[in-house]
């Protein structure tokens, strides 16, 4: 490894970050982070930080996870690559789906189609949701309907049922037949509700009215996130996800459940459709089903599409889909052993109480700064604060103020991601209730230097 002053020297010179501009980096250079363990991070000079976004809401069982370690190592030596295009399988590919099975069971999921990444997952799905009609003999059902502020990854289908114009405007034109209705999110929504039961009635009525103007026989599939994440981890009240569930039943249309961040326990639950008691035709997996560890997702496919595929006799079910690394056997190692732990560590217990405590935490820290508009969370580790310059008027705050609060926490002992105008915490679900008093401290120290 080089130095700290060449990696200092070179940093941003010769490579362009994701989600922000190649000048940007330039000017603010990244934090070179160069170890990991537990739940805590070390940067290039040796500062050491509770890792507060849990890489990218995707690190759950920390940086210390020796069995997923284990696995990868043992399974390079053994075999690192065959692929699974048809003719060809590996032995922890097969072990995987059966485990998959019995996890997602309760959601009504039974069969895994693999791929390397959250947004890859969300394209298989888009993609097998409109070929399940058209093997059912409507071909007509081709469009997606979605919620505005919801984030599904940056592929063109992805990119095209997203709901923020921050990862759309620039690649247009996007796929033609995606609309999108309102989130129920009471904070900022165009009803102007704040009351969530109330609101998430009207976004309901907003898709009743979309799918009868699009007409039911044109619509393919609704995606949504069953917590949005990156829009700004915003909890639908309970009554949405099932009212929308039952739209789609009534409608003959799929509900696909993105749950990248979701799955295997962030929310308090083991999925974000348990939660909710909902049970979609395809799950969409990806970040911590191996701990990030390796890249690597998976799709889970309801009951009723499966038999629909597999019963196919008109020949329209051969899946002219599929990703070189799909169902990796690495991958598959790493995420064999990560459910194992997953599953043994009961993170989502731990998600929930350490959750509880933050969100506790967060909203004290509202009663100090005024800069706080906003507290979201109650379910898990995924929150955010949403930063206002005027409380009243709800006028976002400027775009130092996070960049400072993030930057004052940073020296103070925790990373926290800064999006827009929010502060997003999504740490390991193996946080410690001391953790959670880091990153606190650390919060109030950076609004404190506002
Ligand atoms: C809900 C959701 N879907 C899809 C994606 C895309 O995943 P990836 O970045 O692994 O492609 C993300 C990434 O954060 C996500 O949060």
């Amino acid at each position: 490894m080089k130095d700290a002053n060449f990696l200092k020297a070179n940093n941003a010179r010769s490579l362009w970050h994701p989600m922000t501009a190649p000048s940007d980096s330039l000017k603010n250079p990244p934090a070179i982070i160069t170890g990991g363990h537990g739940v805590r991070i070390t940067d290039v000079d040796g500062h050491e930080v509770v890792d507060a976004v849990g890489g990218l809401w995707n690190v759950n069982l920390g940086y210390s996870c020796q069995p997923i370690k284990n696995a990868i190592a043992a399974q390079l030596d053994r075999l690192p690559y065959y692929s699974t295009f048809r003719g060809t399988s590996n032995d922890c590919v097969i072990e995987l789906s059966e485990e998959l099975r019995k996890f997602f069971e309760p959601d009504g999921l039974v069969r895994a189609f693999y791929t390397s990444g959250g947004s890859d997952s969300v394209e298989t799905a888009l993609r097998l949701s409109r070929q399940y009609h058209k093997i059912k003999g409507e071909p007509g059902r081709v469009k997606f309907l979605s919620l505005k502020k919801g984030y599904h990854g940056t592929h063109m289908g992805g990119a095209s049922v997203n709901g923020n114009a921050n990862f759309r405007t620039q690649y247009e034109p996007l796929l033609p037949g995606c609309y999108h209705i309102p989130a129920p999110f009471p904070y900022r929504n165009p009803f102007n509700e704040s009351d969530p039961a109330k609101l998430a009635q009207l976004c309901l009525q907003a898709l009743e009215d979309e799918i009868a103007f699009q007409g039911a026989a044109t619509i393919a599939a609704f995606i949504m996130e069953p917590i949005l994440g990156a829009g700004g981890v915003i909890p639908p009240h309970p009554s949405f996800m099932p009212g929308v569930e039952a739209l789609c039943r009534k409608n003959g249309i799929l509900l696909i459940a993105d749950e990248v961040i979701t799955a295997f326990g962030r929310t308090g639950a083991w999925t974000g459709s348990r939660l909710w008691g909902v049970r979609p035709d395809f799950t969409c997996t990806a970040k911590a089903i191996t701990n990030a560890y390796f890249p690597f997702g998976a799709v889970m496919i309801g009951e009723g599409v499966a038999e629909v595929f597999e019963n196919d006799t008109t020949g329209r079910a051969a899946i002219g889909h599929g990703y070189t690394y799909s169902g990796h056997p690495v991958g598959a190692a790493a995420a064999l052993a990560c459910l194992a732990e997953t599953q043994r560590l009961n993170v989502k217990d731990n998600a929930a109480a350490r959750g509880a405590e933050l969100f506790a935490g967060l909203q004290a820290l509202q009663t100090r700064h005024e800069a706080i508009g906003d507290v979201r969370g109650g379910y898990g580790l995924m929150l955010a604060l949403e930063m206002v310059s005027d409380r009243a008027s709800k006028k976002p705050a400027d775009k130092a103020a996070p960049a400072t609060v993030q930057s004052v926490a940073y020296k103070a002992g925790t990373m926290v991601r800064v999006s827009g105008p929010n502060i997003i915490l999504s740490p390991p679900l193996v946080l410690t209730s001391g953790d959670v008093q880091v990153i606190l401290a650390s919060l109030d120290e950076g609004f404190s230097a506002l």
